[in-house]
């Protein structure tokens, strides 16, 4: 079993990037599992004087969840030309992190005008040595059309498009898992 995390860069009620998200969970192939994180409003803001022994609990959570997925999928709004600061603040996070390195990232984008994020994102994830999937990263005009997920499953264009990048994704996840030398990671 493939097991994704996926992260919203959102945290309002009814985002189209945590539809997109949710819409991936019922759209993924046999095999795969993705679980919608839902803590990252509840995350302190960062401080390295908090990231000593004792961790804050949430932080440890999150760590966890990362380190159990078999890869990220990330789905990010653009604000002010940016990462929202809530979502940059969880990266934060994981950047000390021993989970995070090396981990496989599907970058999903529902707004096409997003651009400016999506580089500050790709930059910020390449830093922390994430390794950024781009047959399994979309952009999807989403933001005009307000379907729940069920809608997003039904519409055919963006099922093909989400099916097809879930698939690039597990296809790689599994190629990078046989490249692995037997009992690393
Ligand atoms: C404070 C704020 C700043 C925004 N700045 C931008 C921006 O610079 N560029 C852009 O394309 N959209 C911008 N937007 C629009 C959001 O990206 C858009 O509302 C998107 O739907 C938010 O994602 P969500 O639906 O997942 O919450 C901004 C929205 C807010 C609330």
């Amino acid at each position: 079993m493939t097991t994704l995390l996926a992260l919203s860069g959102s945290l309002r009620l009814g985002s189209s990037n945590s539809v997109l998200l949710e819409a991936a969970g019922l759209l993924a192939p046999a095999g795969m599992r993705i679980e919608l994180y839902r803590g990252i409003g509840t995350l302190p803001h960062f401080n390295p004087d908090l990231d000593g022994d004792n961790p804050p609990e949430t932080v440890l959570d999150l760590r966890r969840r990362v380190g159990a997925a078999d890869g990220l999928l990330i789905s990010c709004p653009e604000y002010a030309r940016g990462i929202p600061g809530s979502f940059k603040n969880a990266l934060d996070w994981l950047v000390g992190s021993f989970e995070f390195p090396g981990k496989p990232v599907a970058l999903f984008n529902a707004s096409p005008r997003a651009s400016d994020a999506q580089a500050a994102l790709r930059l910020v994830l390449t830093t922390m040595s994430a390794c950024i999937v781009e047959q399994a990263s979309i952009t999807l005009p989403l933001l005009a059309t307000r379907l729940d997920a069920m809608g997003m499953v039904e519409d055919p264009e963006i099922a093909a498009s989400v099916k097809a990048a879930l698939a690039a994704f597990a296809r790689t996840i599994e190629t990078s898992a046989q490249a692995e030398p037997e009992g690393s990671g």
